[in-house]
């Protein structure tokens, strides 16, 4: 157990979130996170000074326009690329402080990530593709538990296929299963519905929601609404900055639902803020 003076020493680094009245253990966060790319006079500023702090097993959908920086935050979050300036941290890990080979194995055992362009190697078949992370990591997969999600995201028939052998849809879901199938701490998911029909997306969504009621932890990232209602709390990303925050609370996912709808039209209207 934490002593009262090491929990306030732990704060001040971010390591606590406060949430629905009570002080929350925060498995992610980042400080001032800023990402630019390119050179003077060609700067882009994907994010500006992002300040976010994750709980563990929270289930948060990353909602915002194309360009917004999504990707880009992501893959920060993942240590996928460095941050120009500011910090990660997950677990009491700084990302920023781990070096190349370090920040590999740290990725491989604790985030599951799934890539908005899917990422499969060409040369394995689904199987092998789902379990390669688990192989580099010297470990057995779980092939009962692998089986039952590639079950769930019907692949079951496609076990021995290559990936130029499968539509986007199936690629994306064999994306899916491969981030799922270690059980990662975290789940880092670039738009894992943007291939799927609505009944795949449903589906992949109903997968989320109890992989996450095992604790797994949740950010997906996403441009449609209806995805994100079924997340406990939506942040709002714009030109590079996280400038609003929805928590489920009580809400049904329609009136979720209702709540992004309502701030994407202030958002792409240029209203003001709503609360
Ligand atoms: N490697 C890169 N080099 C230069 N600019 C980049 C690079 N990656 C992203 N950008 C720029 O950074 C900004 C944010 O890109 P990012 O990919 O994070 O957006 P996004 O919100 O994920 O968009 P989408 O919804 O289209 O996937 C964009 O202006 C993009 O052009
Ligand atoms: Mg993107």
């Amino acid at each position: 157990m934490a002593g009262m003076e090491e929990v306030l020493i732990m704060s001040s680094y971010n390591n606590f979130c406060y949430m629905k009245g009570e002080f929350r253990m925060s498995i992610l966060s980042t400080t001032h996170l800023t990402k630019q790319y390119g050179k003077e006079p060609n700067i882009v500023n994907a994010l500006n000074e992002v300040d976010i702090s994750i709980e563990e097993g929270e289930f948060v959908a990353i909602i915002g326009t194309s360009g917004s920086g999504k990707s880009t935050l992501l893959h920060m979050l993942g240590g996928l690329d460095r941050p120009t300036s500011g910090s990660v941290r997950v677990d009491k890990f700084e990302l920023g402080k781990l070096d190349d080979e370090d920040l590999t194995v740290f990725r491989r055992q604790r985030i599951g990530f799934i890539f908005q362009n899917y990422n499969l190697v060409p040369i394995l078949n689904v199987y092998e593709n789902v379990t390669m992370p688990i192989q580099l990591d010297g470990k057995k997969p779980d092939r009962e538990y692998i089986q039952e999600i590639l079950a769930l995201l019907g692949l079951e028939k496609k076990l021995y296929n290559m990936p130029n052998t499968l539509s986007g849809g199936q690629q994306q879901r064999v994306a899916i299963a491969r981030a799922l199938a270690g059980k990662p701490a975290i789940i880092l998911a670039d738009e894992p519905t943007g291939a799927l029909d609505s009944r795949a997306s449903d589906e992949l969504l109903r997968l989320f929601a109890a992989v996450n009621e095992t604790g797994q932890t949740i950010l997906m990232v996403t441009h449609s609404a209806r995805a994100a209602s079924r997340a406990g709390r939506v942040l709002f990303i714009k030109d590079g900055e996280v400038y609003h925050q929805i928590y489920r609370g009580n809400s049904t996912n329609e009136q979720m639902y209702q709540k992004i709808s309502d701030t994407l039209t202030v958002l792409t209207t240029g209203g003001e803020r709503s609360e």
